[in-house]
């Protein structure tokens, strides 16, 4: 599958068949290819806990604000960051930042790798981080950045309406500087033109 067509089909999934298995080799791969995304200084600081047992996926669903879906997928996927080391090497500032952008990368591309191996996926942002912490063990210096829910969707899913709803490129891309909609090429013989980037 090609990149635009993974970044283009991925939707957010919160409806999974029970019945359709994924096989956990999937998400070994995907973690795989996941040590490849881009790291400050090279050093990879994060961490991901792949959840099976229902019992623990129940848990998680409470903490992430009763979102009862997370309990349906097969797998939960749990993004840890520590800062410790990018702040090390980076000073405080940078290195918090540096750690959470780090783990914005790896979902991102989680979410990509499971969409080109045809699995459904949703990246939730929404839960109490303490809980998370104490349901997991995770330690107090990491952060809990996302849960990734891992699965097949089920017959009554209706993900892709939120793809009726994307933004033009007008609404976001600037040239040159803040707020300026216009690509201004440099002179040519045939003289000055302004392009507008809608097409
Ligand atoms: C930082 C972040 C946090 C999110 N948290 C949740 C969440 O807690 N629950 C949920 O169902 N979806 C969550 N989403 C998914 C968004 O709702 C979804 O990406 C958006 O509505 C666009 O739909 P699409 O993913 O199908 O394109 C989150 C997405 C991001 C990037």
């Amino acid at each position: 599958m090609k990149v635009t067509d993974a970044i283009e089909k991925r939707v957010s999934v919160r409806h999974y068949d029970p019945n359709l298995k994924v096989n956990v080799d999937k998400i070994l791969d995907v973690f795989d290819s996941v040590r490849h995304i881009p790291v400050a200084g090279n050093v990879f600081n994060l961490k991901f806990i792949v959840i099976s047992e229902q019992a623990v996926k129940d848990a998680i669903a409470e903490a992430a604000l009763q979102q009862s879906f997370l309990s349906d997928a097969q797998f939960l996927i749990v993004i840890c960051s520590n800062p410790d080391s990018c702040v090390l090497r980076y000073g405080e500032e940078l290195g918090q930042k540096y750690a959470r952008q780090q783990a914005g990368a790896a979902i991102q591309s989680i979410l990509l790798l499971l969409t080109e191996k045809r699995l459904d996926s949703c990246w939730v942002g929404a839960f109490d981080e303490e809980k998370m912490r104490r349901i997991l063990y995770i330690p107090d210096n990491v952060n809990v950045e996302a849960i990734i829910t891992v699965g097949k969707r089920s017959a009554v899913e209706t993900a892709g309406k939120s793809q009726t709803r994307k933004p033009t490129v007008e609404a976001f891309a600037f040239f040159n500087k803040w707020g300026n909609v216009y690509l201004v090429p440099p002179k040519r013989p045939t003289g000055d033109y302004e392009l507008f980037i809608g097409r």
